[in-house]
């Protein structure tokens, strides 16, 4: 069997949403962590929700202690890199690679993280 034949057959991802805090917890162009691993970081701009991995790939350090801007970017505290949230892409070295980014929803101020799969990037 061809490689291609048996990730068509491959049964796809559960979904995994999981409720990580209320939306109000998020202050506005802020972020916190979630405790799952590999941790990821949940960002809130304006009424923009956002996850990627917490873990800045230049020297793991977490972004979530970083600066949110309005842009919907985040920087990282330590060494300056800077992330666009929607992708995941370094926007800023030093750091050269991407982030992992993952789908959220808010229903009731709940927001939700699905952390089966990984948009794009390496979660580790
Ligand atoms: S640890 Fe994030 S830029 Fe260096």
């Amino acid at each position: 069997m061809k490689d291609s034949e048996s990730s068509m057959n491959a049964a796809p991802l559960p979904d995994e949403w999981r409720p990580v805090c209320r939306l109000d917890e998020i202050a506005d162009n802020g972020a916190l962590v979630v405790a799952v691993e590999p941790p990821i970081a949940v960002y809130r701009v304006g009424d923009a929700v956002f996850a990627t991995a917490d873990t800045c790939t230049h020297a793991t350090f977490s972004l979530a202690d970083g600066y949110v801007d309005e842009d919907c970017t985040v920087e990282c505290e330590l060494h300056g890199a800077i992330f666009c949230l929607k992708t995941g892409k370094v926007l800023r070295g030093p750091a050269s690679v991407d982030l992992a980014t993952y789908p959220v929803k808010v229903e009731k101020n709940v927001v939700y993280v699905n952390i089966a799969p990984c948009v794009n990037g390496d979660p580790y």
